[in-house]
């Protein structure tokens, strides 16, 4: 009998619940304990954890956030944070972890992976733990989940969440397009994404946007005559609005940020155009979880109980000793796959940095 922890951390994404459920049942159905680790890394340090029951995650699917809570917890980037989780951890024979969140999260859960080892040996040595319990617990088995609205892990066609705020997203706009064309004015529209333009330029071709700004590609110094020229030639054939979309982290050659006040005072000045701004914020992250959204959570949480659960059985088997290797379950096409979480950490951080260089060169 084994116990697995589930936890959500970094910022909600619509559908996590479902991956929530989906850990829930697929452990107490297979004859383990579940703990429910509440506000993220956070619970993991403070002991906030319950012992999951089959109808604690009833009728969850359906709801938006978290409904275990999360958060971004500060203490966890430190290595005394992690000893402090991995302590409580062992207190309550909790060696399997499934951590579902965006890039940063799943990178703390790689750390706590890596140090685990050396923690159970320090923890013993300090007698804060048994070597009944030392020995129990020597390996951690990790299965990470990519939840996040930005839709950034660069092995995943989908991350839980994304799909849900796009819908947000082109609900928001669909609105917006009434009342601009009654003014006839230009909406600049504000996405999230932190440094991934997936947000902003799937959106953009959803809703038919005039332009948009996303931060793969930074727009030269010739953007406002760029975009300008592009709202002349369509208010010329009859367009009575334009949409404009800016993802969050777009800058300049200069990697100076471009936000919609900026572009919404180059379009007033050299058009003379009516122009609003709406920044549609956390109301992308809000409301119910679309039907693809629910059913990513559910089948990538039944996967990762399944990955954690074989990976004790790897440890017990002839290939013995060998350390495990914790997996993030990444959509490829219609297929929930597995890839190394280090792997797929490191990757992730050096298209952000290549992207980042490439810019300000
Ligand atoms: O990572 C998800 C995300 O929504 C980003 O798109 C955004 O930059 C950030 O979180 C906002 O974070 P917070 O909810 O802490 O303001």
């Amino acid at each position: 009998n084994h116990g697995i922890g589930v936890l959500t951390s970094g910022g909600d994404s619509q559908g996590m619940n479902a991956a929530v459920r989906a850990v829930v049942r697929e452990t107490l159905r297979q004859g383990h304990r579940c703990y429910l680790i509440r506000e993220g890394y956070t619970g993991l340090i403070t002991g906030n954890i319950d012992q999951a029951t089959w109808e604690h995650v009833a009728n969850v699917t359906h709801l938006g956030g978290s409904m275990i809570g999360t958060s971004r917890c500060d203490e966890f980037r430190t290595t005394d944070g992690r000893k402090k989780a991995a302590k409580i951890m062992f207190d309550r024979r909790i060696f399997h972890l499934i951590v579902i969140g965006g890039d940063g999260s799943l990178m703390g859960a790689q750390k706590l992976k890596e140090e685990w080892g050396r923690f159970g040996e320090e923890l013993f040595a300090e007698g804060k733990i048994t070597e009944e319990v030392a020995n129990e617990g020597r390996e951690l088995h990790l299965a990470g989940i990519v939840g996040s609205i930005d839709n950034d892990c660069i092995e995943s066609d989908k991350s839980i969440g994304s799909d849900t705020a796009l819908h947000r997203i082109c609900e928001a706009i669909d609105g917006l397009v009434m009342t601009a064309q009654s003014h006839q004015r230009v909406f600049v529209v504000e996405v999230m994404g932190r440094h991934c333009g997936y947000l902003a330029l799937t959106a953009a071709i959803a809703v038919e946007a005039d332009y948009v700004f996303y931060p793969e590609i930074p727009p030269d110094d010739k953007w406002p005559e760029q975009l300008c020229h592009q709202l002349e030639s369509v208010r010329k054939y009859g367009k009575r609005q334009n949409v404009i979309i800016i993802g969050e982290g777009v800058t300049n050659s200069k990697g100076m940020k471009i936000g919609g006040k900026q572009v919404k005072e180059e379009i007033e000045t050299r058009l003379g155009l009516e122009v609003r701004i709406a920044t549609l914020g956390h109301l992308q992250r809000g409301g119910e979880p679309t039907f693809l959204d629910r059913l990513l959570g559910l089948r990538m949480g039944h996967e990762a109980v399944l990955e954690v659960l074989k990976t004790t059985e790897d440890v017990g088997s002839p290939i013995a000793g060998q350390k495990t290797v914790a997996q993030v379950m990444c959509l490829r096409g219609h297929n929930i796959e597995r890839n190394e979480l280090s792997r797929v950490i490191r990757q992730t951080e050096t298209a952000n940095e290549e992207m980042q260089q490439r810019n300000y060169d």
